[in-house]
């Protein structure tokens, strides 16, 4: 999260990495380490969204639901990269595996004689027929509109405002906008997430509010037949976690069904998160899925799997798909040990039990203290809201007091617990490692934090980190 932090005390202008930064003097060397790598790489990092202020962190290793950085500090982690790591750091299962797999060659430029195990294990998982796979979620998404796309003979994509969907220029339309760019909430304009994405992109893409019914329906009545697809992530994990309506999600399968659009769930978070995913939990079925983060383990692989229908378009000659390191050797047998072993029914209930301990413990300390914020969960991930406004889409995210954010991430990295993925719009992963004695222990840090949140004043607007 990289925005410019200004706060006061009395009439006294702090420097806001000061007053918004306490673990300054226990991360000495990350700081050091930034001021080298801003030498050779913008921000210092190689990902926006780990531009963090005033300065990064950097870390050096990671061990079940723990984290060190490079000045020797441990933290409970509730990160979990992003949500790669439902799994837990270096699963000693998976560690294992690769260990084997590392001497017997990673890549062999043909085709893995494992790797239909694997498509066997994600297909049954998520009830599909056919599944591709590739190395990141980014490329994932990318894969599955123009399977969409090839299958409809048509252009045009919709996709809900706050959800992202990776760093493709196919999908950086309005991510993130602010509300004086994105408009009529109800009749969303569509925004670039940057500059250099390609403005034609615009032409086909259309961008409704999540939630929105009424939208849905509109948008099907007047241009359904251009609709290639539909893309969305069925719990909107990149504006906190927004929990969508049972009527949105069924009018959508129906509206896409009644025009021969494809529907497509972006489940590269939510995939690993519930057992089957979110089109298992709410029983609606997509006619594609894709998957990433988790189902490696922390080894980059990412899937497009669905029905055998769009799927059969794929192939030389046809749509095209391709990829060197895509089934490479590590990434499916790391796949294969986190379907079979690791991410299994009994594991992620485990988790998702710890989660919503978490998420009492939060609403009750928020009530005690009588805090402004709010909290939203689903499966084994929560997220905190810095307003008491039920989070039901982009706008209503917009409402985030982000000074007060700051304040919590940081107070609570000082107490030793990395309490979500860095920044508002991100939330907690509970790993199938991590324990009764960690959820304690975060709630013990929130009990220390909480009373300092009570009034904060709110400057700082969500900004655009991608
Ligand atoms: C829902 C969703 N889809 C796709 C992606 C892109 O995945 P990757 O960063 O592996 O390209 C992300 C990344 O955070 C995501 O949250």
């Amino acid at each position: 999260m990289h925005s410019q932090v200004k706060e006061t005390i009395g009439d006294v202008i702090v420097d806001e990495k000061e007053f918004y930064f306490p673990i300054r003097h226990k991360t000495e060397k990350s700081k050091e380490i930034w001021s080298k790598s801003l030498k050779y790489t913008p921000y210092g990092v190689h990902s926006n969204y780990r531009a963090l202020d005033p300065y990064p962190m950097y870390f050096k290793s990671g061990r079940g639901s723990r984290i060190t950085d490079v000045d020797g500090n441990s933290y409970l982690d509730f990160n979990m990269a992003f949500g790669v790591l439902s799994t837990g750091h270096s699963n000693p299962l998976l560690i294992n595996k690769l260990k084997e797999r590392l001497e017997n060659g990673t890549i062999l430029g043909f085709e893995y004689y494992n790797s239909y195990k694997l498509a066997k294990l994600i297909t049954s998982r998520f009830r599909t027929d056919k599944v591709r796979f590739s190395t990141t979620g980014g490329e994932a998404t990318q894969a599955a509109i123009r399977f969409a796309r090839s299958f409809t003979g048509r252009n045009k994509i919709i996709k809900f405002e706050g959800c992202y969907h990776g760093s493709h220029d196919s999908l950086l339309v309005s991510t993130k906008p602010s509300s004086e760019k994105a408009g009529d909430p109800k009749l969303p304009n569509k925004v670039l997430s940057g500059t250099g994405v390609v403005r034609s992109v615009l032409e086909d893409t259309v961008v409704l509010p999540f939630n929105d019914v009424e939208a849905l329906v509109e948008t099907f009545r007047h241009q359904g037949n251009e609709i290639a697809g539909v893309i969305l992530e069925p719990v909107p994990m990149n504006m906190g976690l927004v929990i969508p309506k049972k009527e949105f999600l069924q009018t959508l399968r129906e509206l896409t069904k009644e025009y021969n659009s494809v529907l497509i769930y972006d489940e590269v978070k939510t995939g690993s998160k519930h057992y089957g995913g979110a089109s298992e939990y709410f029983k609606i079925r997509p006619d594609l899925l894709t998957l990433g983060k988790a189902i490696g383990g922390g080894i980059p692989i990412s899937a497009v799997t669905g029905s055998e229908e769009v799927m059969k378009g794929v192939g030389p000659g046809k749509t095209p798909h391709a990829g060197t390191f895509n089934s490479n050797p590590l990434s499916i047998d790391a796949g294969i040990v986190c379907m079979e072993d690791i991410l299994t029914e009994r594991n992620l209930k485990q988790a998702e039990k710890l989660s919503s301990e978490l998420s009492k413990a939060y609403r009750d300390i928020i009530e005690d203290d009588d805090v402004p914020l709010g909290v939203q969960d689903w499966s084994l991930s929560g997220s905190i809201y810095f307003t008491k406004k039920q989070i039901r889409n982009w706008r209503d995210f917009l409402s985030t007091n982000v000074n007060q954010w700051y304040r919590y991430y940081y107070m609570m990295v000082d107490n030793g617990v990395i309490p979500a993925a860095p920044g508002p719009d991100e939330q907690w992963t509970v790993s199938v490692m991590h324990t009764k004695q960690d959820i304690l222990e975060h709630i013990e840090a929130f009990k220390d934090v909480s009373k300092n949140l009570k009034h904060v004043s709110s400057q700082l607007q969500i900004e655009e980190a991608l």
